[in-house]
């Protein structure tokens, strides 16, 4: 068995095989990769026994489970309106000008990925991003830099 297969068997035994537990399976499974890629997705299906076309649009409907290959690094700036009306545009640039990534990007040395996402429940404190599960606010070209500068050199 490879480790993917493990720890799909390890979370199917854990949150069950109904069509229910899909989204739990597939959340820890990205957890510990970082995306889910069609080989995991089929052996989610495999291990569930529903078709690999629902966990599939399921991975695909919900735009937090990667389906591409994510840095180690996945930064999710919110380009909903608060944020956008507060200055977003200028962080993301200052963003994509450090990294050299484009959104929907990845660095060449993998360690970032740039995403944009909808409203993160932090307008109180636009504009907002998440770097994994970390939430930053109130953010300004130069304290996006900082905050980089301190990933860069984890
Ligand atoms: Fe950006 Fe709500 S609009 S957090």
């Amino acid at each position: 068995m490879s480790p993917i297969q493990s720890l799909i068997k390890e979370l199917a035994d854990k949150h069950g095989r109904s069509r229910e537990s899909l989204l739990p399976v597939m959340q820890g499974v990205v957890e510990q990769e970082n995306y889910l890629s069609e080989y995991s997705m089929v052996e989610i299906a495999r291990e569930m026994d529903l078709p690999a076309a629902e966990v599939y649009g399921t991975a695909t409907f919900y735009s937090f489970l990667e389906v591409k290959k994510m840095g180690k690094y996945i930064i999710r700036m919110c380009k909903t309106i608060t944020c956008a009306m507060k200055g977003k545009s200028q962080v993301l640039f200052a963003i994509q000008d450090m990294l050299k990534i484009k959104v929907g990007e990845t660095s060449a040395d993998g360690r970032f990925s740039l995403l944009e996402t909808n409203c993160l429940g932090l307008c109180h404190k636009a504009p907002a991003m998440l770097i994994n599960h970390d939430i930053y606010t109130d953010l300004t070209p130069e304290k996006v830099r900082e905050i980089l500068t301190e990933y860069m050199s984890k």
